[in-house]
């Protein structure tokens, strides 16, 4: 994953996306904040996009437009760690 890079993963029960920022990767979900729609990713606008009810988020979950009366929450991010060159994701247990 270079810098500046976006990688999305579907892991089934959880599904996000990557990013690498500053050297530091960080995940977010991919998971529509408003009504839980999955979001598409627009790799040259480093942009997520809600196909729903067009929200669109920054690759760090930012809110970047939104045609809502109320500005949805940011995207959750998702726990991960990286070592010798593997990118890990922390996945909550079914039903937890
Ligand atoms: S579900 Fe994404 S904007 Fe409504």
């Amino acid at each position: 994953l270079p810098e500046g890079g976006v990688l999305p993963f579907d892991f089934g029960a959880v599904a996000g996306f990557l990013h690498r920022s500053g050297g530091e990767v960080r995940a977010v979900s991919a998971t529509c904040t408003h009504l839980g729609c999955r979001l598409n990713l627009d790799a040259p606008a480093r942009r997520l996009n809600c196909p729903c009810h067009r929200t669109s988020f920054a690759v760090d979950g930012v809110v970047l437009t939104h045609q809502l009366p109320v500005t949805p929450p940011p995207l959750p991010h998702l726990v991960v760690r990286e070592a010798g060159g593997v990118v890990e994701v922390l996945v909550p247990p079914a039903g937890a």
